[in-house]
């Protein structure tokens, strides 16, 4: 069966553009899959640890050698690769912060990067067979051909860690300017009414003939 996993980044939750959008990308993907799942990770409500002493110990060390500090400090990052494994289709929704993924999009990432795990010990991903999308929206403007695009690590980031770990089909949608909505030329409806159409079409794309 189909599974959607949505993961959430922004703390802004009703205010956010980029939840906003993921409600959108979540109404067109399950419009096309009526019989699918989807399951929400929401990281802005869940303190995701950072990686400690512990964690490597537990993450690169063979199971056998593993005590009980390392099964715990591994537990979550454990369920995450689950839950990720588990999924047909991925979207991430993310705000873009200092040019690159906020902190706990950060987080995330590595508790889900895993030798032996999710890369093998010949640096194949692990992680096969599955779309993912992301929506990164931006106050400022990183279309193609805008003055500071290559200055977006967002994207490129993403695209290079997803793919380490075997997630390689993947659509990157860019939502620019939601300054205007902050600075109230534009309300959040018209903006997101100006990305419908992308948004939607990636929900599309991700649509799998073989599944439910
Ligand atoms: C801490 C912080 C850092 C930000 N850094 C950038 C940035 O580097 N470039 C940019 O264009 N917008 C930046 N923004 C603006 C956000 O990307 C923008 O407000 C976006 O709409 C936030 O997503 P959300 O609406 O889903 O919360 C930043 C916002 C915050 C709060």
């Amino acid at each position: 069966m189909s599974k959607l996993l949505v993961i959430e980044v922004s703390p802004r939750f009703e205010f956010s553009v980029s939840r906003a959008l993921a409600a959108r990308f979540v109404e067109n993907w399950k419009a096309a899959h009526p019989q699918g799942e989807v399951v929400s990770r929401d990281l802005a409500t869940m303190n995701l640890p950072f990686v400690d002493l512990p964690w490597i110990g537990g993450a690169f060390s063979p199971p056998e050698q593993h005590t009980e500090e390392h099964l715990d400090a591994i537990s979550l990052s454990n369920e995450l690769i689950a839950e990720l494994q588990s999924a047909s289709d991925i979207v991430i929704a993310t705000p873009m912060y200092n040019f690159t993924v906020p902190a706990v999009l950060k987080a995330y990432v590595d508790q889900i990067i895993r030798p032996g795990v999710t890369v093998s010990a010949t640096y194949e991903g692990l992680v096969t067979g599955k779309t993912a999308t992301v929506i990164v929206v931006t106050g400022g403007d990183f279309r193609p051909g805008a003055p500071f695009a290559a200055a977006n690590a967002v994207g490129p980031y993403l695209q290079q860690a997803l793919g380490f770990i075997g997630i390689t089909d993947l659509d990157i949608v860019l939502a620019c300017r939601t300054r205007m909505v902050d600075e109230g030329e534009v309300t959040i409806t018209e903006f997101i009414v100006e990305h419908e159409e992308m948004i939607a079409a990636a929900a599309v794309r991700s649509f799998s003939p073989v599944a439910a």
